[in-house]
């Protein structure tokens, strides 16, 4: 295909993403029941203050239409506590479309396109209406005239022009030259005082900036598939843990929350780890839509039936899932009470989001929580953090009984230390519990450079993702072959898990795959890619990662949990990822406030590259992919992690051009007596 070519495309769709903004009033929008709604946002401006988030919405339009859209959005922002502008949400049907139905001047930004609408899929994503791909406040964009606007620029761009984001607002396409980033994202960046939660209520709410997340707000989410495979890792590493050598999981239980947007995935990591898990939830529509998916097995809102359900298949040692329809605290305290032991414990509920729907308290049914985090913020957050406390004395009783738990990185030991539960350890400065990165991804992945690699066939062909997870497998397996002792286990996981992926049907939206690699498996995963889109062999290919990763995220109670010199609670390293991948080659960067952790708790950054089969993209591809993942090894072995200056020691001596600063040793009895 000639990327210069405008391509053609069925006439509705391709005139709907031209069009920007209309001139005319478009017809309201109709809710469909059975699309799953975000909740209602605080009321937390004044009345100057809504005034001004109304300004603010109407300058996206012509004036001629304001006297129609003033009480409209002002409506929408008493109802909802935010404006969506959902009159002017396209009526089309959202899916990433195969990239030559793109209306486009250059294919970069056809994919950008395709990722986007992939976003917003309502497949895929967790509140469609309100842009929310994930995470309960996880936002493409902050309102509907943004999308619009954002796809008329992108049908237009041309390669030496590239489209500035901020949180969602398109501030326009400026001259820059052909190997710039065509987008460039940043969500969220606030000046540092202002990075509380309540923050975040506010100036979204005003409609200056919004909470990207990692991959919502990045154009990178590929649905649940991404987090099985790290909760696969991770699950199947703690169970190691447990089992010792002897690897055998059969009749471990796993017990966890939460079946939303990335929480839905572990029950089905949990049955290819090979234990029985039960997850609560306590949104039967997020449950039932995980079951009808395959993506759970059981779903059962009784709690004795449960009880003996798991015992049975715990003793048969079953590979089953089951979805518990209720508040995860009453399951901790139920198992507790009935002596069922549980191997493994953690939490996905959206601890990130505490206040507003992301952790539904004890005591209170879904629906009661939802009206009184509106109508009684100050109450439900009380309730909230009785629930948080009693949530941990559960957990507490089980690890005595000698369940292995681990916050599993969504600020649960965070918020419920907050909260004053018993989660501290005897020095009073650390938790009690492990985050799933200091004692598993850390050590064993991140430290090493492994991380999650993902691609999407542009084609939306599932013959291109047959193909290229054979590449990818292929190329695991010859590395594999000569691999050092250390990195040895992880290619064998990953190879396991490219060979069953297919097998595993979890696709949802487009055509992606995702892979832990390290940085020789990327690069040279991606530039096999190039030379069988160069042969024809498939469509172009666009490569990208979760934020969560060696080097794209600091979050000290995440991904930079197992950096021990202090430096955890610094941004540089996800600062200058961003900034060092957007002049290697990066079709498009992004840099976010508030991922998986919440709003003001970590940094987090990501890039999306478009493979096209050009010498450009190979050359692209091994300068972006190498420092995309050596920054990280080099800043972990710097924080003296021995895994990462192994890696590092590695990287240097298969590239002489890279020159890492390693860190000298100390033999700590030099220190004792000091101070
Ligand atoms: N460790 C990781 O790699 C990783 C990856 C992705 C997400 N996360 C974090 O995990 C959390 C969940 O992400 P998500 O995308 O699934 O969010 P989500 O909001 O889509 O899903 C969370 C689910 O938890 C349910 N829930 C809330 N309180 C509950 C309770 N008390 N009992 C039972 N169910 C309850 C909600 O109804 C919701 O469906 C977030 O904080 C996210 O940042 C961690």
């Amino acid at each position: 295909m000639n990327p210069n070519q405008t391509i053609v495309h069925p006439a509705n769709t391709v005139e709907l993403l031209r069009e920007g903004i209309p001139t005319y009033l478009p017809k309201p929008l109709i809710f469909e029941a059975d699309i799953n709604r975000a909740p209602v946002r605080k009321d937390i401006l004044s009345a100057e203050e809504k005034r001004l988030a109304v300004r603010n919405a109407l300058r996206y339009f012509p004036e001629e239409l304001h006297e129609i859209l003033a009480p409209e959005f002002a409506d929408e922002l008493k109802t909802y506590g935010r404006i969506y502008m959902y009159r002017y949400r396209p009526q089309r049907r959202f899916e990433a479309m195969p990239i030559e139905n793109y209306p486009a001047r250059c294919l970069q930004a056809a994919a950008i396109m395709l990722m986007i609408d992939n976003n917003l899929d309502p497949r895929v994503a967790q509140h469609p209406y309100e842009l929310i791909t994930y995470g309960g406040n996880g936002a493409v964009f902050q309102n509907w005239a943004q999308y619009r606007l954002v796809m008329k620029y992108l049908s237009e761009m041309e390669e030496d022009q590239t489209l500035v984001m901020y949180s969602g607002h398109p501030l326009g396409l400026f001259p820059s030259h052909k190997d710039a980033p065509r987008v460039v994202v940043t969500n969220g960046m606030m000046i540092p005082n202002y990075s509380k939660p309540d923050d975040w209520e506010k100036f979204n709410a005003l409609g200056v900036t919004q909470y990207g997340q990692m991959t919502a707000g990045s154009y990178m989410y590929i649905g649940p598939q991404g987090i099985v495979h790290g909760t696969t890792i991770t699950v199947l590493n703690a169970g190691r843990k447990l089992a010792g050598s002897s690897n055998d999981l059969g009749g471990k239980l796993f017990v966890t929350a939460g079946l939303g947007g990335m929480s839905g995935a572990q029950p089905k990591a949990a049955n290819i780890a090979g234990v029985v898990s039960v997850t609560a939830e306590v949104n039967p529509k997020a449950a039932y839509k995980r079951h009808e998916q395959g993506w759970v097995d059981k779903v059962t809102d009784n709690l004795d039936s449960l009880v003996e359900q798991v015992k049975k298949a715990v003793k048969e040692k079953s590979i089953v899932s089951f979805a518990y329809v209720g508040n995860v605290v009453d399951l901790w305290e139920k198992f507790d009470e009935e002596n069922v032991m549980i191997d493994l414990g953690s939490d996905q509920t959206s601890l990130h989001n505490p206040w507003a729907g992301g952790y539904y308290p004890a005591g209170l049914s879904f629906e009661e929580s939802n009206v009184m985090m509106v109508q009684d913020p100050e109450l439900f957050k009380l309730k909230v953090r009785e629930s948080l406390v009693r949530h941990a004395d559960a957990v507490n009783r089980h690890t005595q009984k000698g369940t292995y738990f681990f916050d599993y990185g969504n600020a649960f030991l965070l918020e419920a230390s907050r909260a004053g539960a018993d989660v501290m350890a005897d020095d009073g400065i650390h938790f009690r519990y492990p985050s799933y990165v200091q004692d598993i991804l850390g050590p064993m992945c991140f430290d090493y450079g492994f991380g999650p690699f993902r691609w999407v066939c542009c084609s939306g062909s599932p013959n291109d993702l047959v193909s290229t997870d054979k590449i990818a497998h292929d190329i695991l397996h010859e590395l594999s072959l000569n691999a050092p002792e250390e990195i040895k286990q992880q290619l064998k996981d990953n190879i396991k898990w490219i060979k069953e992926a297919g097998k595993n049907k979890m696709v949802v939206g487009s055509q992606a795959r995702i892979l832990y690699a390290d940085a020789e498996g990327r690069t040279k995963i991606a530039a096999a890619f190039n030379r069988a889109i160069a042969e024809g062999k498939i469509g172009p290919v666009v490569l990208g990662r979760d934020h969560h990763d060696v080097s794209g995220t600091d979050s000290p109670y995440r991904e930079t949990s197992n950096i021990y010199d202090g430096s955890a609670f610094t941004a540089d390293m996800a600062v200058q990822n961003f900034v060092g991948d957007s002049f290697r080659g990066a079709t498009w960067v992004s840099l976010h406030n508030g991922g998986g952790v919440g709003w003001g708790e970590v940094i987090n950054g990501g890039f999306g590259m478009l493979l096209d089969g050009s010498a450009d993209a190979d050359r692209r591809l091994r300068s972006m992919l190498h420092w995309d993942v050596n920054n990280g090894i080099a800043r972990r072995s710097w924080a003296r992690n021995k895994e990462a200056m192994f890696a590092a020691k590695r990287a240097m001596e298969s590239e002489p051009k890279l020159k890492v600063t390693l860190p000298n040793i100390v033999d700590d009895r030099l220190l004792d007596n000091l101070f």
